[in-house]
Formats: structure tokens, C-alpha cells, sequence
């Protein structure tokens, strides 16, 4: 019995743990996201701002969000934005898509990219 709880223990704080880093990844994301992104992007769907609403961004064609005026460059890059698209982007938009209008010189912390992604595949439901 005793060993039977320790082990019942152990299993839940691994659990907790897991869980501690995949919301800390998230909510470090955000903050990102509201000091480097959030004057151009909006985190609510239909909402545009001077850059397209970045609700649901994750798992969508690049270039799709309607209301959003695109340069050319983004609409025809045919790219579906996803952990891997968005870190090359997000760490050099013009060197990614020749052409972008984002006037953003990207963000050089691998961690900040991967927990603003983290932020954005949460505010993309479907994904
Ligand atoms: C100064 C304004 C500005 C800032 C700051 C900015 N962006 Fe943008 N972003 C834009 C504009 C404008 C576009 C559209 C670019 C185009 O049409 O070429 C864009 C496009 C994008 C796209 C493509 C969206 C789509 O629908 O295809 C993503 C993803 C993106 N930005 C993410 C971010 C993230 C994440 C940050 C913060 C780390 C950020 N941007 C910071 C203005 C900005």
C-alpha cells in the first residue's frame, strides 16, 4: 500500500510539472505578444489593425485573415503558418518572405519565439 501511494504520488508531480511548463511557455508568449506585437496585431478574431488579426493565425494560410490588406509578397508566399514557418519568420521577416510589409526586425531569442508560438497556437482554437 505505501509503495502504491508513493507512486500514486510521484505520477502527480510529474503531471503538475509538465503542466507548469506548457502554461509558463504560454504565458511568457503573451507577454511577448503584448510588448512586440500587440500594437499592430490584434488577439481577437476579426479585429484588424495595422498588421491582421493574429486569433486563429496559427494552422491558417498566410496572407488569408479576412479584412486585412496583404502586400503582394504575403499573399502569394502560400505558406501555412505553423511551429516551424512562424519561428523563421518571427526571427527574420524579410530575409522569410521577400517583400513583407511588417516592419518588424524580428525577434533573436529562440525562447521568446517559441513561447510567443506557444501564445499563439492558444489563441487558435482549431489548430
Ligand atoms: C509595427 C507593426 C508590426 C509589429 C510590431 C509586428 N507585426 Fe506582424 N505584421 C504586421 C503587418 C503590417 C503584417 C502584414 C505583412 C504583409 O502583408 O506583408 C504582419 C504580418 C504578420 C504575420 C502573418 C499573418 C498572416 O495572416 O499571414 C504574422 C504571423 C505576424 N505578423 C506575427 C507577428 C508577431 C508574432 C509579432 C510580434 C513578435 C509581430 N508580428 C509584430 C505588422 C507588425
Amino acid at each position: 500500500m505505501r509503495k502504491f501511494l508513493f507512486a500514486l504520488l510521484a505520477l502527480g508531480c510529474v503531471a503538475t510539472q509538465a503542466h507548469a511548463a506548457e502554461s509558463a511557455n504560454v504565458a511568457a508568449g503573451k507577454l511577448v505578444y503584448l510588448h512586440q506585437c500587440s500594437d499592430c496585431h490584434s488577439n481577437q478574431p476579426h479585429m484588424d489593425r495595422f498588421g491582421p488579426t493574429l486569433a486563429g493565425v496559427y494552422g491558417r494560410m498566410a496572407g488569408t485573415a479576412p479584412l486585412h490588406r496583404y502586400s503582394k509578397a504575403m499573399k502569394s508566399a502560400h505558406i501555412r503558418w505553423d511551429a516551424n514557418t512562424l519561428n523563421g519568420f518571427l526571427k527574420d521577416p524579410r530575409a522569410y518572405i521577400h517583400g513583407t510589409i511588417m516592419p518588424y526586425r524580428g525577434l533573436e531569442s529562440a525562447t521568446a519565439r517559441a513561447d510567443v508560438i506557444a501564445y499563439l497556437q492558444s489563441i487558435s482554437p482549431k489548430s
